[in-house]
């Protein structure tokens, strides 16, 4: 089993890969820790109780860091994941569970110690909480199993700017200190979550299979969002679909076998027209004379080739299988 906390902003695709983690037979999601990024994070917290207990699965929620560690504030991209980060549903069904009242940095402290060596983060919003939680406790960064963290670009280019992809962009000092932590840590960037498309159809048979609330509601959110990609990458999608990004930081988890990776120091921009550009040292004979780029600093894994239609089948499998309570 995979023990995991999830670090999340949801978010439409926080919410296809939060599914398929409660559905994989694997995972063991200890718990949710929320930040902001796809919404304000009181949203994110209440949608990922939300999701997660209308699939009836009880799991601690936590709300976490709710502004980036060093620049203002920006505005969630309320024309992607709608103003409620899943698509503006008309309407929800009661949720009367309430969130751990830890903040999530310290939840994260407390699990990562209470089970050492066994945890995975697996972090697909802006990486703020694992920044704090290193600050809180700098122990955790050889207590963890590894860090997996959707963002970043090496090659591809940017979602928010022609080099930043949006994780990284709205917290840029939190994403460079979790990179130069020293743990295991993949970065599951553009560069692949590029490469996989989940049609609109997949969500569609899924909602048909099962006809439960869980699903209903990420075929509303699925719709919306397909809305946005479909009509930003008229060239990618034939027919309506999207990029399922999350999903791939768990694909990662379960299936690494299926990346292509290198190996390299990487570091993030954080001011400037680059600002939120991850730039990995690709070159290790080079003896570069600024500093910043020692070889021996802390190195990342970096997922640059994915096997896209097995990622593809495996969620269609997996969400399928009767995983809601
Ligand atoms: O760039 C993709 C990332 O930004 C995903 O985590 C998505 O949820 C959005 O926040
Ligand atoms: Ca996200």
């Amino acid at each position: 089993m995979h023990k995991v906390i999830f670090d999340t902003d949801p978010g439409v695709d926080d919410a296809i890969a939060l599914y398929f983690a409660l559905a994989h037979p694997s995972i063991e999601v200890l718990g949710i820790t929320t930040t902001f990024g796809n919404v304000h994070v009181h949203q994110a917290a209440a949608n990922a109780l939300y999701l997660t207990r209308l699939a009836g699965h009880r799991i601690p929620v936590t709300q976490g860091i709710a502004s980036p560690w060093v620049q203002p504030p920006g505005t969630p991209p309320a024309f992607i994941h709608g103003d409620d980060g899943l698509g503006n549903l008309p309407r929800r069904l009661p949720c009367p569970d309430a969130l751990d009242p830890r903040p999530s940095a310290q939840f994260i402290v407390d699990t990562v110690r209470a089970h050492p060596h066994e945890v995975s983060l697996v972090a697909v919003g802006p990486l703020g909480n694992l920044a704090l939680a290193l600050k809180l406790a700098p122990d955790i960064a050889s207590l963890v199993r590894q860090v997996i963290v959707m963002g970043g670009a090496a090659l591809e280019p940017g979602n928010v700017s022609p080099v930043a992809e949006a994780n990284i962009w709205n917290d840029p000092h939190a994403a460079d200190i979790v990179f130069g932590a020293g743990w295991p840590i993949t970065m599951v960037g553009l560069d692949v979550t590029h490469q996989v498309v989940t049609e609109l159809v997949l969500f569609e048979q899924l909602a048909q299979l099962h006809r439960h609330p869980a699903t209903d509601t990420l075929l509303h959110a699925v719709q919306f969002y397909c809305q946005f990609y479909s009509g930003l990458h008229k060239h990618r999608f034939a027919t309506p679909g999207c990029f399922a990004h999350d999903l791939l930081a768990f694909m990662v988890l379960v299936q690494p076998d299926w990346f292509g990776t290198e190996s390299g120091v990487v570091r993030v921009v954080t001011e400037g027209i680059a600002k939120g550009q991850t730039v990995l040292r690709r070159r290790d004979f080079v003896d570069y004379p600024q500093s910043g780029w020692e070889t021996q600093r802390p190195r990342t894994l970096v997922c640059m080739e994915v096997d896209a239609q097995a990622c593809v089948d495996l969620f269609v499998q997996t969400l399928a299988r009767p995983w809601m309570r």
